[in-house]
């Protein structure tokens, strides 16, 4: 078994092209106020997929960036691992799709890579990262990399209160032997349980009881973070520099991260400084049922979100890995992986020196299951994720207007015939060309 270290050695994103300004265009249509988008889920925008965009598109655009970026061909690629949850195809994985696409523009194919496909809602991201982690580690790599691609197009229908929370995009992540970003640790804790409140049993849009949602969402992750500290040890709120969870909307990870610090801090001195601040006494007992856990949204834990010592901490630790999401809406299996590169790429805008320190991050699917484990910012970190434009291509999206919104979204409905054209003009990239043909070069 190697004993180097494996992780993610560098990343692409791919956004959709289109943007729908969720408190300008989106809050006026709906006759809603804005604030309920911007503060309560702490969404600006979403990106949604061009009629010339899908889940392959996307995917294949992000990993031949990424390819290229790296100076690699498909010979040095042992296994290319997609994980969605708006796949098209119940037999053929879209890794092949993609793996097509790419080999339009080399002279090599991936004759002798492992393809396939992951699915358990938003969290098989992360497991596909695990598939390439555990085949590299157990030597069967042959010195080649993975290339693993988180793709979807989270659409909603419309009217469903989740509508708001929409995205579409690809992350594209190298797995390797001494990586330039980060190691993976052995360390991994789970919380797992058969669910009912979003699924999509043969239908594109999915039924969701949203309420119920977020509370599966926190008791899943609350035993995933126990499940984890009974391998890792007790953690403490010091032990990370950054704290990286799935992003359905930021609000969702403002009650997580509220609720894991207040697991994390006990028995240590920031309880005594929240006990201070508060003028109250400490509490020092674990979330060790559900019933504390219920116990712990009240009251206390509304208290501790107003403190000094939690604010600083969340401003340092969470905050920078919610800023790409607030302008992209969800991504599904994505969406950790967006996370990760937001909080790296505004620690290193902001100039932190963060090789050797650890990231916290943890996954979630519905359906359900949560994923925590840690990872180690490795020493060519800042230069690896620099080189992401993510910001510049957020930013140059074309503006949807609520009327072109809707065109969109019925464009993309796989029960309406529409015939809708593009409206923006792509450049070089990978495009779907409306025969399942993908990757046609313009
Ligand atoms: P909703 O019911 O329309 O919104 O949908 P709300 O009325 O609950 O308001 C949302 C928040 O905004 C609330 O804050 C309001 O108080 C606040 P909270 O009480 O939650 O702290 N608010 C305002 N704040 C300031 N100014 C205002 C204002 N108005 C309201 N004017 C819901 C919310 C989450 C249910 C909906 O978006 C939904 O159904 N989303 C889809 C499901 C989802 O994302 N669930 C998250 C957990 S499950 C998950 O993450 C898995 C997933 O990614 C899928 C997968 O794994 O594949 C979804």
């Amino acid at each position: 078994m190697s004993e180097k270290a494996v992780g993610i050695d560098a990343m692409e994103i791919h956004t959709g092209t289109l943007r729908l300004d969720l408190a300008e265009t989106y809050a006026p249509a709906k006759d809603d106020d804005p604030g309920k988008y911007t503060k309560g889920l702490g969404l600006f925008a979403s990106s949604f997929p061009d009629v010339y965009e899908d889940i392959v598109t996307m995917g294949a655009n992000a990993a031949r960036r990424l390819l290229e970026r790296r100076g690699l061909t498909p010979a040095d690629i042992g296994r290319i691992d997609v994980a969605t949850e708006s796949s098209f195809d119940n037999s053929k994985p879209v890794s092949t799709y993609i793996a097509g696409c790419l080999e339009q523009v080399y002279d090599e194919d991936f004759h002798h890579a492992n393809k396939g496909e992951r699915k358990f809602a938003c969290i098989s991201g992360t497991q596909s990262l695990d598939d390439a982690y555990n085949w590299i580690r157990a030597g069967r790599n042959r010195g080649r990399k993975a290339l693993v691609v988180a793709t979807d197009t989270a659409l909603y229908e419309r009217g469903d209160p989740g509508e708001a929370t929409q995205g579409a995009g690809a992350v594209a992540m190298l797995i390797s032997e001494d990586p330039d970003l980060v190691e993976l640790s052995t360390a991994q804790g789970y919380g797992s349980a058969d669910e009912t409140d979003f699924l999509k049993p043969n239908q594109q849009f999915p039924s969701v009881d949203g309420k119920r949602s977020v509370q599966v969402y926190l008791a899943r992750m609350r035993e995933a973070l126990m499940d984890y500290e009974s391998v890792a040890g007790d953690t403490h709120p010091d032990d990370f520099a950054l704290v990286p969870f799935h992003t359905p909307f930021p609000g969702m990870v403002r009650k997580a991260a509220l609720l894991g610090f207040r697991h994390v801090a006990r028995d240590t001195e920031y309880e005594d400084r929240l006990a201070e601040e508060i003028g109250r006494q400490p509490r020092r007992e674990a979330f060790d049922d559900v019933g504390a856990f219920q116990d712990a949204l009240s009251e206390y834990t509304d208290a501790l979100a107003e403190t000094d010592v939690y604010r600083d901490w969340y401003a340092e630790t969470v905050e920078p890995t919610l800023e790409l999401s607030r302008y992209c809406g969800n991504w599904y299996t994505g969406s950790v992986h967006v996370a990760r590169a937001s909080g790296l790429l505004e620690a290193a805008e902001a100039g932190r020196d963060l090789a050797g320190a650890r990231l916290l991050v943890g996954s979630y699917g519905s359906g359900a299951q949560a994923e925590i484990h840690h990872e180690t910012i490795q020493p060519g970190w800042a230069d690896s994720i620099r080189a992401l434009a993510v910001k510049d291509r957020l930013r140059d999206r074309y503006d949807l207007s609520f009327e072109e919104y809707e065109r969109i979204h019925d464009a993309h409905n796989h029960e309406k015939e529409t015939d809708v054209d593009a409206l923006t003009t792509p450049d070089g990239e990978f495009v779907f060309d409306g025969w399942g043909r993908m990757g046609e070069r313009k």
